[in-house]
């Protein structure tokens, strides 16, 4: 009898110190942060991973670079204004450049685009290497529309939103500011014979997907990541990065957004 009340007693003790280990472990799961654990996690964002997470179905890594992108707010609130050129620089619509700012080295097209084309230096050198190979297999492509000033940003952005109406314009539209053709390092092409609104059903659209990468362009607005863009497919919007980051962006299938936030972003 005594044995049995030893036994007993020791049975208690193992199922209460069992009891106690898996306590600790959910109160420990609880206390830790799953955010902080990528190394774009920013501790000032930390209430909104955690709202952003309760209300939407992504994984903590898409919670704290979509919220890092600042998704967890609308497009065209809570922006930030950045004025110093780079061949980096992110302009969306959560990012604008002032009216007065200006892209360093800004050049005249040489060729390979219609009249009073300007970029960046370096993209456009990129461009007119890659034009010149098209042309060499036989694919035309011409730059249609390039570095944009504000004004003239506001000026179309307001005629759409005349003809289309604000929701429809922000589809396609940048408003003044939030342009990333104001860089100098984004270009629109045709191949010369179709409208570039069906540039995409060219061979020189398909040029372009197999080719961009290597001169260091990539594909802006791509059909599933209107999410992250806020902009339409635009088959011919194309944005200079060089050829390092144009590549992984391509094999990884990103946006322009989601490499900026994994691997660029220090603030
Ligand atoms: N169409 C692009 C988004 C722009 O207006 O900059
Ligand atoms: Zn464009």
């Amino acid at each position: 009898m005594k044995k049995e009340i030893i036994y007993l007693i020791i049975l208690v003790i193992f199922i209460s110190l069992f009891g106690l280990l898996v306590l600790k472990k959910q109160v420990k799961k609880e206390n830790t942060n799953p955010y902080q654990e990528f190394n774009f996690y920013k501790e000032s964002n930390l209430e909104r991973y955690k709202k952003y997470y309760l209300n939407n179905n992504y994984s903590y890594k898409d919670v704290v670079l979509r919220v890092n992108m600042n998704l967890d707010n609308s497009f065209y609130t809570n922006t930030k204004e950045i004025n110093n050129f780079d061949l980096l620089m992110l302009v969306n619509k959560y990012n604008y450049v002032n009216n007065n700012f200006k892209p360093t080295d800004l050049v005249k097209v040489s060729k390979f685009a219609v009249n009073n084309m300007y970029l960046n230096k370096t993209c456009m050198e990129a461009f007119i290497n890659l034009a010149s190979n098209a042309l060499k297999e036989g694919y035309n492509i011409r730059a249609i529309s390039t570095y944009r000033t504000y004004d003239y940003q506001n000026n179309l952005y307001n005629n759409y939103a005349k003809k289309d109406g604000v929701d429809k314009a922000d589809t396609y539209s940048a408003r003044p500011g939030f342009s990333e053709h104001h860089t100098g390092l984004a270009i629109d092409v045709d191949n010369i014979k179709t409208n570039f609104n069906n540039f995409e059903n060219t061979n020189e659209f398909k040029w372009m997907q197999e080719n961009a990468y290597k001169y260091g362009f990539i594909l802006r607005y791509p059909s599933d990541k209107v999410d992250i863009t806020g902009y339409m497919y635009e088959p011919w919007h194309y944005r200079y990065v060089g050829r390092e980051i144009a590549k992984i962006i391509k094999e990884k299938n990103l946006t322009f957004e989601e490499y900026y936030y994994e691997y660029l972003d220090k603030g």
